[in-house]
């Protein structure tokens, strides 16, 4: 029997040397050590040993079992700091990489130069104003004066809703709201979405326009022209601009705003016609009914009033010749604008 122990201690630790993988030291494990080892087999033959023999076997056979098991353990740690430096040699990660990167969004370039114009009226006292994009036809049109036969009534230039409801074919009549529930003198702008039934390289059926109106005593066309020549030259820098006479239902006298063209400083170019000139807004003084309208007496304050395109100021801006551009959503075109 002791000789026995002796050879499958020595088997044992010679089997558990020679392991290479965890999977065989399992299996040395349950070979030695389990309950169907061989150790369990050899104290099968303890119960024909004498009395005096057993408690001595017995202790020996203690002796191999925790000798066979330390040597597991210790070869179970070894290969186990092996398998994990294998591991960090073939897994491992660069650091160094540089993270991936957020992809942040930008603003559209018409909602950019509608903050930018915006702030600019801001910073001269303009109150910011907002009004509904579908709008009652006494807003849209017979408050502003544009008589039942104006071409701008016509069917197929206004989107309607109903008889008397349209998608409001411009920003004034936001005009006539604000007016009726102030007192003079102030100065407004609102800027928002309008329709027009209309699709080519320059114009599209929703655009967005900027309005700008001005009520006191005593406002002139040199008030309109000082304001709007200020602002043309924080937009488009230190340029030529001039006053076109024009007409509009709502104002009187009524004017077309041009600037010294942005591409030829006036030289005569294929984006100004030749003309060296950009017309860039409508604007005059408020027609004296629009003033009524609003409820002011037009014997005591008087105002002037602008509209502007803010698609075409943008393509001004930047040099765009497309305005469909700006509603096809090609990342390729919108992603120039990101700041
Ligand atoms: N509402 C006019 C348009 O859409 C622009 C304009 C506004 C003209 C105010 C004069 C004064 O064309």
């Amino acid at each position: 029997m002791r000789d026995r122990l002796e050879a499958l201690q020595n088997s044992g630790l010679a089997e558990i040397q020679k392991t290479e993988d965890l999977k065989q030291l399992d299996d040395l494990r349950i070979k030695y050590l389990g309950k169907k080892g061989e150790i369990t087999e050899l104290m099968k033959g303890m119960k024909d040993l004498s009395n005096e023999e057993r408690p001595l076997i017995g202790k020996l056979v203690n002796d191999v079992k925790e000798k066979i098991s330390e040597e597991i353990d210790l070869k179970f740690n070894f290969l186990n700091e092996i398998q994990r430096k294998r591991q960090l040699e073939t897994e491992t990660i660069d650091i160094t990489l540089p993270g991936r990167k957020i992809t942040k969004g930008g603003l559209h370039p018409v909602t950019e130069t509608e903050l930018f114009i915006k702030e600019i009226f801001r910073e001269m006292g303009f109150d910011v104003a907002d009004g509904p994009e579908i709008e009652e036809t006494y807003f849209n049109f017979d408050a502003l004066n544009i008589p039942e036969t104006h071409s701008s009534r016509d069917l197929q230039d206004t989107f309607y809703i109903k008889s008397d409801v349209v998608l409001r074919t411009h920003t004034s009549p936001v005009q006539i709201r604000y007016m009726k529930d102030r007192e003079a003198p102030f100065r407004m702008i609102c800027t928002g979405k309008v329709y027009r039934s209309d699709y080519d390289i320059s114009h599209t059926p929703m655009f967005h326009q900027m309005e700008g109106l001005m009520v006191g005593e005593n406002i002139s066309f040199a008030n309109l022209k000082a304001i709007l020549t200020e602002f043309v030259s924080k937009v488009f820098g230190e340029r030529k601009v001039r006053f076109r006479p024009h007409f509009f239902p709502f104002t009187e006298p009524s004017a077309e705003m041009d600037v010294e063209c942005v591409v030829c400083g006036g030289k005569g170019c294929r984006l100004c016609k030749g003309t060296g000139w950009l017309e860039i807004m409508g604007c005059g003084m408020v027609d004296p009914e629009v003033l009524k309208e609003g409820g002011f007496d037009s014997e005591k304050v008087s105002g002037f009033a602008f509209g502007i395109g803010i698609e075409r100021t943008t393509m001004l801006r930047h040099g765009i010749d497309d305005l469909r551009a700006f509603y096809e959503n090609d990342m390729r075109f919108l992603k120039q604008f990101k700041k």
